[in-house]
């Protein structure tokens, strides 16, 4: 799988005649496999419809200005948190120019101030244009606060000139794309270090058909092992029965009960650098699984259960152990739980979890987090869609690994 699998990128479009390029781009980012959402300037739309680009992503465009009706759907703070990758095909000189003194004028240029995601740019002008003393020295600003710049490529112009200040073809901007978030990887705070991760729901069964189980979707861990993936681990992830894919280049050892995921962690620990329990482990196993169905007989019926091993505890007692980051789930008295557990289990980090209200830490809900360290620290990841909220655990981990 390319790294563009299960990226979110935010396709910006500037008016300008390249546009019409732009629908063919985002096919060829959904081809690699990304997810992308795209914003129209005001000018873009003299160029081109929103139904098109529309169709070609598979989601409605947001378009020009903030207004009460976007931001009651996928507002400005939330498509800036979302993105994994900002590129503006094309750019023209005046977005540029918008972009380089931090503008905040339309719905673009606004999520590019909002953003943490890499903003990468594909100039598209006439080449006088492009030339302009003003032009270069903006290209020069926009570089100096990181943002990447595609081409321009040099060739015939719409306007019947020929010189610098094509847009690169859609083909090409995908490889760019590809080779910046290559390279992000290769500079990212967890490269070279190997991670186990483990997420989603165990399985306890009692008989053929019937289980103890819990609400875990995998969602949690997923992302986590995406973001670590990106911040340039190789991941491992060991996971209980999930309906979700798994991550672009991670490995994924499939398991149901927690011996099983006992079994998996195990056989791997010596290898880790760093471990992340996720997975919503059963405590307690019946003692007995029948072999065939119950009958329905009785009125009543008891079962009873054993105590599962604890992993995060063997893993933080293993002789070679690795990095290990907890998850707490609490419905109350979060942060004195997950302090306990943080010592009981002798963990580096512990990421408390509430669970269980309206805004369950379960599912597609967005969640937030508070990660309390082995040496006091602590910090408030705040409530956002699950993705991002990895990127900051995992930003989070590599401020705190020793040197
Ligand atoms: O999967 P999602 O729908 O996205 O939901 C995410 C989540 C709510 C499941 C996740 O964010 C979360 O909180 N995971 C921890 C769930 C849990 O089992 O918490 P706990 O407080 O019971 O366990 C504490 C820690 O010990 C956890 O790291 C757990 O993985 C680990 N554990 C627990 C029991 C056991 N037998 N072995 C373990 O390793």
């Amino acid at each position: 799988m390319g790294c563009l699998q299960n990226k979110q990128i935010l396709v910006g479009v500037s008016g300008g005649i390249a546009a019409y390029k732009t629908p063919e781009l985002v096919r060829r980012l959904r081809d690699r496999g990304a997810e992308v959402r795209v914003i129209m300037t005001s000018a873009a739309e003299s160029f081109i419809t929103s139904l098109s680009l529309q169709a070609v992503s598979g989601h409605p465009v947001h378009v020009a200005e903030m207004s009460a009706d976007s931001e009651s759907g996928m507002g400005h703070i939330d498509l800036a948190r979302w993105a994994d990758l900002i590129l503006i095909a094309p750019t023209t000189a005046n977005t540029m120019a918008r972009l380089a003194n931090g503008f905040g004028d339309e719905l673009l240029t606004t999520v590019c101030l909002a953003t943490s995601a890499p903003i990468a740019l594909a100039p598209a002008m006439n080449q006088q244009m492009w030339s302009n003393a003003a032009t270069q020295a903006n290209l020069e600003k926009v570089k100096s606060i990181g943002m990447e710049v595609f081409g321009p490529g040099i060739g015939d112009q719409a306007c019947g000139e020929t010189g610098p200040g094509r847009m690169l073809e859609p083909d090409d901007l995908v490889a760019c794309c590809e080779q910046l978030l290559t390279s992000l990887r290769q500079d990212g705070p967890l490269r070279g270090k190997h991670c186990l991760i483990t997420a989603g729901p165990t399985v306890e069964h009692l008989d053929p058909v019937r289980a103890i189980t819990n609400f875990s979707s995998g969602r949690m861990g997923y992302a986590i092992a995406a973001a670590a993936n990106a911040a340039g681990a190789d991941v491992t992830l060991v996971s209980g029965p999930v309906a979700i894919e798994a991550p672009a280049n991670v490995t994924r050892i499939s398991v149901k009960s927690a011996e099983e995921m006992r079994t998996a962690v195990l056989s791997k620990v010596a290898d880790s650098d760093i471990f992340i329990g996720v997975a919503a482990v059963a405590d307690y196993r019946p003692k007995s699984q029948a072999t065939k169905k119950f009958k329905k007989n009785d009125d009543s019926m008891t079962v009873e259960l054993v105590k599962n091993p604890d992993i995060l505890s063997e893993v933080s007692a293993h002789k070679d152990r690795p990095f290990v980051v907890g998850f707490a789930a609490e419905t109350d008295d979060l942060e004195k739980n997950a302090l306990a557990k943080l010592k009981k289990k002798k963990l580096d980090m512990i990421a408390a979890n509430k669970v269980g209200g309206s805004d369950s830490g379960f599912g597609d809900n967005p969640n937030a987090l508070i990660v309390l360290t082995a040496n006091g620290g602590r910090h408030e990841l705040p409530m956002s869609d699950k993705n991002q909220l990895a990127q900051s655990l995992i930003a989070l981990i590599g401020n705190n690994l020793p040197a």
